[in-house]
């Protein structure tokens, strides 16, 4: 058995797949349920000085894995986490991240009410726009206010995640977490002619298998920035999503899309699946993969020469993605075994990422 546990910020996780704030821990009871489904620690919601009030529709799935959303922060009072919901999170014996956002004067406001609660802060910036000054403001309120770790979490607004991340660094953040999800965007529901969300434009946000891509970018560009802890968020529904987000530089993965869509249980299905990966593959902990792409670009050669990939006839199964998606017909599957024309291929490697059982390689 590989070992899971990680150590961010000085917070000890006995596994480091967490739910993400939204509403996998939208109250106490959803947050024990976490917990119970295997989480290593707490995100709760984000809370601000007041209740969100939300337009309706807010949630609706609009791709396999992915979801459009227009959820604000809570919907409940904050004096209802305070009085309630923090003190059952923390019955389950798991470290609490406590979300808020958004302004200085709002931070200086909450942040004293949940330090009994709190083993860390996490800072949501979703609302307060590009420039980096109300972030840097908001977190010297959290850090004025609180001793626990301030964890930054970033939104992939076409910010400069590398510039975001400097800047939260200087302003004190002990951790970044990258990102929330991506948009504006737009769903429709072809019978009705109506956009699937209710917001006032009909804008939603993605979330999901489809930032997937979008999401290690920038834990990536953010891990290789700045020398503070990530926590990777976007997209991981699978102990291979979570193991990429190590390899991009995070110490610790957060779901959401993956928990509302599959429930709660998905945490510790994911923290098993990242747990076989290390096995078969000879890891020890979670930690050896740690940065892992970060190394391996260092050491990479650039080309711009045609390679063709290497093809190992006995793993082919025959079943045609490589030669159905070769544009340039360099592969061939005359009699159930793909045959590649080296001189018609251009080395473009989309048949090595299509093949299932990697009968094809990149050299
Ligand atoms: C319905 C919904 C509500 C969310 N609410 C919050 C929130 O209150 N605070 C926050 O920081 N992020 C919120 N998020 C963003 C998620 O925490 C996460 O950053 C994003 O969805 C990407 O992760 P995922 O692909 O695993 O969902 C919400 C996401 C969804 C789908």
């Amino acid at each position: 058995m590989a070992d899971l546990r990680v150590e961010v910020c000085g917070i000890e996780f006995k596994n480091p797949v967490l739910p993400a704030a939204g509403p996998p821990t939208w109250n106490g009871k959803a947050m024990v349920a976490c917990a119970e489904g295997g989480a290593g620690g707490i995100v709760a919601k984000t809370i601000s000085t007041t209740a969100a009030v939300v337009p309706e529709p807010c949630m609706a799935q609009v791709s396999r894995a992915s979801m459009l959303n227009t959820e604000l922060w809570s919907e409940l009072p904050p004096e209802q986490f305070i009085n309630h919901e923090y003190a059952k999170a923390k019955e389950t014996g798991l470290p609490l991240i406590i979300s808020m956002g958004y302004t200085a004067d709002q931070i200086a406001e909450l942040a004293p009410k949940v330090k009994p609660f709190a083993d860390a802060l996490e800072l949501s910036t979703h609302y307060i726009g590009e420039d980096p000054a109300p972030m840097i403001a908001a977190v010297q309120a959290a850090k004025d206010a609180v001793d626990v770790p301030v964890i930054v979490k970033l939104s992939p607004l076409g910010r400069e995640m590398q510039a975001a991340a400097q800047a939260a660094k200087d302003a004190g953040a002990d951790a970044i977490a990258a990102i929330n999800s991506f948009g504006p965007c737009l769903g429709i529901d072809a019978e009705t002619g109506l956009p699937l969300m209710g917001s006032e434009e009909g804008y939603g946000w993605l979330s999901g298998r489809a930032i997937k891509a979008l999401s290690l970018r920038c834990v990536f560009d953010v891990a290789r920035t700045v020398d503070l802890p990530v926590f990777g968020v976007g997209g991981v529904s699978r102990g291979l999503d979570a193991i990429e987000m190590f390899m991009a530089g995070a110490s610790a993965v957060q779901v959401c899309t993956a928990a509302i869509l599959r429930g709660p249980s998905v945490f510790g299905k994911i923290a098993q699946e990242m747990d076989q990966w290390l096995d078969d593959h000879g890891y020890a902990s979670i930690n050896d993969v740690k940065g892992l792409t970060i190394k391996k670009l260092k050491e990479r050669a650039f080309r711009t020469t045609h390679l063709p990939p290497k093809l190992y006839e006995e793993l082919c199964t025959g079943c045609r993605l490589c030669e159905t998606s070769c544009v340039y017909h360099a592969i061939l599957v005359p009699d159930d075994k793909a045959q590649l024309d080296e001189d018609l291929c251009q080395g473009c490697g989309l048949c090595t990422t299509r093949c299932p059982t990697r009968a094809l390689e990149m050299p």
